[in-house]
């Protein structure tokens, strides 16, 4: 039975992320007893991504530290650049990490708050993916996408969209990778995530998978 992985999730439909304890092949069997399809978040990449900080020169172009380097990230969904962003991200760390995850949800008193601003919904960015570029907005079919490093805003509300994300800055709560073998499961729908300034851990290494639900099942 996969009960560490559904445990996790349903402990993230409280408030949108969960953290336990798991190997990266448990993850892997589980995600795969419940039917979740792995989904690369770089085209034809590896569904285990090994994220490592780097200077702007190493990176891959589009990405965050392209232009972040090993400075704090802003927040952002992953795959935002993907038609069919993935459902839910998984972080591990087999080690422990000084540098801390911080995550975003749109809840106050216990409760995620339906509304977002207009801006968010109607904002239109143009998303650099390739040869594949697209419009979107910051919110659609229940879901957010935002990545300032793939999206451009196009007009003012989508400006305004991108400062209401930058002020989301000041109210993260972060997660401390403080224990080995700590995995952190991620809403990728409905919360964003970011990497707190690495600069002074250079070896940080955290893996990441990232899933499509099960949508038959739900
Ligand atoms: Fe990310």
């Amino acid at each position: 039975m996969a009960r560490m992985l559904e445990d996790l999730f349903k402990e993230c439909g409280v408030k949108g992320w969960a953290a336990g304890h798991a190997t990266l092949a448990q993850i892997q069997l589980e995600a795969a007893m419940l039917r979740w399809t792995a989904v690369p978040t770089r085209r034809g990449g590896p569904d285990v991504a090994t994220l490592r900080p780097v200077d702007p020169a190493e990176a891959q172009p589009n990405s965050l530290s392209a232009r972040y380097g090993m400075g704090a990230q802003p927040l952002h969904t992953d795959g935002a650049h993907l038609h069919e962003p993935p459902d839910i991200v998984v972080l591990t760390c087999e080690t422990t990490s000084t540098t801390p995850t911080r995550l975003w949800n749109r809840m106050r008193y216990g409760r995620f708050i339906p509304g977002l601003p207009e801006s968010v919904r109607h904002g239109v960015f143009l998303i650099s993916s390739g040869n594949d570029s697209f419009f979107a907005t910051a919110y659609a079919s229940g879901r957010l996408r935002y990545d300032p490093g793939c999206m451009l805003p196009c007009d003012a509300r989508a400006r305004q969209a991108a400062q209401f994300f930058e002020e989301a800055e000041s109210s993260t709560t972060e997660h401390t990778w403080n224990e080995p073998g700590q995995v952190l499961l991620i809403d990728n729908r409905r919360v964003l995530h970011a990497r707190a300034s690495a600069v002074d851990e250079p070896q940080r290494e955290i893996r990441r998978l990232s899933f499509h639900l099960n949508r038959e099942a739900s």
